[in-house]
């Protein structure tokens, strides 16, 4: 089976076999399958670059459902399970009017990979409203709970990209919201101009919501459209050292403190700089709007996308010395 429809990139490589996970005790039980010792998980397909054909038993874990555990007048905490599509949790939470996710709005992928990255958009990343997430040990089959502490979320990183990286099958997280007094994230510069824009001055969670909605699509392309996993590099974060050396060659980079020792610069800059904003080989290109993001035209094959990544990086490396990282999770 062509896995071309389960990974946002639009990647047509194929599966040697392919199970739908729709529930815990299926999930416990494929695990335990010894007749397929290789095995391969796959969620939303939005953080991966595909470069070959999984030899490997795929499996696609599309479990389903959101429900209140717990709710005072102020807060509520919400259980999703990992199949569920994030930007549908973010509608379903504005609707209710739940305060937390609004500037986390349109990001491709599902729930239960969210953690794995602690995905982050305009100044608030998952950390900030997740309670706890379960996960399925794929060695035992065991349930484990992992708390806030517990995950190690730093920025685009978690204990799930580290000491647990292909250890656990997230299968449920737990989210706190506000029910009321929201606290707006509105610093972040584009969604002040999108708001003033529109002449909002006193903004709610939808009118947030909309504003980073209306952003994003200005830049980033729709995966439904065109091939792509988002960011496709990390921000590089340097020492304060070579970021004074740095902003004196190039006073115009955009740059933010990350605290007194570490500087973050935007990669998109950084690309862009090096005049590979807009470029194309063959079906694998840097997007026109955004060159941090990296998309497939139609049929550029992993590794086409890979070699763009590299030779990116390569003349990033030249022009700034700077190394910049890929965020996407690439499978050789
Ligand atoms: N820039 C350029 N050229 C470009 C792109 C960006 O000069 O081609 C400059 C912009 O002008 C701006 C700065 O770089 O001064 C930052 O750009 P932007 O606000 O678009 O954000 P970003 O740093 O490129 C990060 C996240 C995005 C997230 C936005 C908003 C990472 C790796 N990416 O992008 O996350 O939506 O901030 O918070 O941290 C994702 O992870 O897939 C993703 C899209």
């Amino acid at each position: 089976i062509s896995l071309k429809t389960h990974n946002t990139f639009g990647i047509d490589v194929k599966a040697r076999y392919f199970v739908e996970i729709t529930g815990l005790v299926q999930l416990q039980k494929v695990l335990e399958l010894k007749a397929y010792p290789k095995k391969f998980i796959i969620s939303g397909g939005s953080n991966m670059l595909l470069t070959k054909d999984i030899d490997a038993l795929v499996m696609h874990i599309n479990l389903k459902g959101i429900s209140i555990v717990e709710e005072n007048e102020n807060e509520v905490e919400i259980k999703v399970m990992a199949g569920e599509n994030w930007h549908d949790l973010v509608t379903w939470s504005l609707d209710k009017g739940y305060g937390g996710l609004e500037n986390l709005s349109l990001i491709p992928g599902n729930t239960g990979t969210a953690p794995i990255q602690n995905i982050g958009a305009y100044g608030v990343e998952l950390k900030d409203v997740f309670v706890s997430c379960a996960a399925m040990e794929i060695k035992t089959g065991e349930l484990v709970g992992f708390d806030n502490e517990a995950c190690k979320f730093g920025y685009r990183d978690s204990v799930f990209k580290n000491e647990a990286k292909g250890q656990y099958i997230i299968t449920s997280v737990h989210l706190k919201l506000t029910k009321k007094d929201h606290v707006l994230h509105t610093g972040y510069g584009a969604i002040e101009a999108e708001l003033k824009k529109n002449g909002i001055v006193y903004p709610t969670i939808k009118d947030v919501s909309n504003a980073v909605i209306a952003i994003r699509q200005s830049k980033l392309p729709n995966p439904a459209v065109l091939g792509n996993s988002g960011s496709f590099f990390k921000n590089p974060v340097i020492s304060k050292k070579a970021f004074e050396k740095f902003i004196k060659k190039n006073p115009e980079a955009p740059h933010y403190e990350v605290d007194d020792e570490a500087f973050k610069i935007p990669a998109g800059w950084l690309i862009e700089q090096c005049g590979y904003k807009g470029k194309r080989f063959g079906d694998a290109g840097v997007h026109e709007k955004q060159a941090l993001v990296l998309v497939n035209y139609g049929s550029a094959t992993g590794e086409d996308i890979l070699r763009l990544a590299q030779l990116v990086q390569k003349e990033v490396a030249q022009k700034f010395n700077i190394k910049i990282q890929p965020e996407v999770n690439i499978i050789k």
